[in-house]
């Protein structure tokens, strides 16, 4: 043990400053050099914020998975840590796979999966922790759950500990044939965990697994967070709305709905802060894709840090207001008029935030079509489509100068005549938060470095824009 760590650690550190650094984002955290996937043992401990991720530090393809590690005092700014775990032992020998952290007693407790492949492939679970955020000890017990239980299968991983009355659940993605599964353990101390059946499957036979399960409260319903696949592909993370019996781990919920209608977001996960936020990140790629920076040596990031709330039955998310402190440079524009034919045109800088307020009283277009990282002449481009009759938006990417050029929709969930767009503009990522958060988009759009216009077009008729907003982003990343 330790030496596994030590050598990638050294090699993250000789070798950080010489990857080309013309890609990289301002506000999203990457990795210093290799491969991220998944969000990590989210927490709040002692004063900062932990995010941990899935990591190969040697190169930026998946490899055999350790925890890389990263701290910030308000969940935006993030500095990069000395990695964390690494798959040194037997029971982890072909990687760290994903999980969560829970904090006790001044302690903060990790739980991964171990994976093993080879003829008789293995996942089991395991815990390490900290006392102070550097060093990390795996438990001498592991894996604590060895086996999966009867009604699960070899496929299962990623544990999600929460607490929840007085009792901690652990909560674990697994499969049955067809059927995805969310296999339960309770403990009281967090090192003894008892298996207690399968608290919740997919009886619609939509999904086959779930990966990174994140059940937890808010408010008084309890929402599940799944990164579902169906034969063998991931599909879009979906939350449940339901209730949880805790006394014997069951979960009852109906229908599920999309986190997130973007193209690019996956394997979210949540945590409370000592705000008692409950807060989201998810990794902003997903496996399918093919992204065009594959010359870089780092490849991988993860979205900005959203708060969660509900708004009735809907899951409402909304980067954290600590974010706005990295504004500057503001624009405004008021009552700007857009006739047909008329286009606003706004260089934007290559990070930016950018605000749209509507009063639909005001518009009689039925179709609102906004350029972001548009080319001068507007051939290269992401279009977003706001279809008013249809409440929907509709987003493009194949006037994108690289990368995937697939689509994107979703409702806009409108209250009443108000239409805000937030976007979250970076490098080569788009965050779209309509009416601050009820729909939202996560994709990632390659264009030239020149192309960073934002243009505005109307339809047919009139629009009114009660105000244009954009601030420049600062760089957080360390
Ligand atoms: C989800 C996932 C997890 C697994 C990890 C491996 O993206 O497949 O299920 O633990 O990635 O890196």
């Amino acid at each position: 043990m330790g030496e596994l760590l030590d050598r990638a650690n050294r090699f993250v550190t000789e070798n950080k400053n010489k990857i080309d650094t013309k890609n990289r984002l301002h506000f999203h955290y990457m990795a210093p050099i290799g491969w991220i996937n998944d969000p990590n043992g989210l927490s709040f401990f002692k004063g900062k914020y932990h995010l941990f991720y899935q990591y190969y530090p040697y190169q930026n393809i998946w490899g055999p998975m350790y925890w890389g590690h990263a701290e910030s005092r308000d969940g935006i700014a993030w500095d990069t840590q000395p990695i964390a775990l690494s798959p040194d032992y037997n029971y982890d020998r072909n990687g760290c796979f994903s999980g969560s952290a829970i904090e006790k007693d001044g302690r903060l407790y990790l739980f991964y999966t171990g994976n093993i492949e080879g003829d008789n492939p293995e996942q089991n679970q395991n815990i390490a922790w900290t006392d102070d955020g550097e060093n990390y000890t795996k438990y001498e017990s592991n894996p604590v759950i060895s086996t999966p239980p009867p009604e699960g299968s070899k496929d299962f991983r990623d544990p999600k500990v929460e607490r929840i009355g007085d009792k901690y659940y652990m909560f674990i993605g697994t499969k049955k044939g067809d059927v995805a599964k969310l296999a339960i353990y309770i403990s009281t101390d967090l090192l003894e965990w008892q298996y207690s059946g399968i608290a919740f499957e997919d009886n619609d036979g939509t999904y086959d697994m779930w990966e990174c399960p994140d059940l937890f409260q808010l408010d008084s319903s309890f929402v599940l967070i799944t990164s579902p696949m169906k034969k063998g592909e991931n599909i879009l993370p979906v939350y449940y709305l339901g209730d949880f019996d805790k006394k014997i781990g069951r979960y009852i919920a109906d229908t599920p709905k999309i986190l997130d209608y973007g193209t690019d977001f996956y394997a979210p996960q949540t945590f409370c802060d000592d705000k008692g936020r409950r807060l989201m990140i998810a990794w902003m790629n997903i496996w399918q894709t093919k992204d065009p920076l594959e010359n870089d040596q780092w490849r991988g990031a993860m979205t900005v840090t959203r708060e969660l709330t509900l708004d009735h039955d809907q899951l409402v998310q909304y980067p954290v207001s600590d974010i706005e402190n990295y504004r500057y440079d503001e624009h405004a524009y008021h009552n700007v008029v857009l006739n047909k034919q008329e286009k606003f045109t706004e260089q934007l800088t290559e990070a930016a935030d950018l605000l749209l307020k509507i009063n639909l009283r005001h518009v009689e277009a039925k179709v609102l079509t906004f350029g972001i990282k548009s080319s001068a002449d507007g051939s290269e481009r992401t279009t977003l489509q706001i279809d008013l009759e249809k409440k929907w938006l509709f987003g493009s990417r194949k006037d994108n100068f690289q990368g995937e050029k697939t689509d994107f929709d979703g409702p806009l969930n409108l209250i009443n005549d108000e239409l805000e767009v937030r976007m979250l503009i970076d490098t080569n990522s788009l965050e779209i938060f309509v009416n601050r958060g009820r729909t939202v988009f996560t994709t990632r759009i390659y264009n030239k470095k020149t192309s960073q216009n934002f243009t505005i077009e109307v339809d047919e008729e009139t629009a009114v824009f009660e105000e244009i907003k954009w601030w420049k982003m600062r760089s957080v990343i360390d």
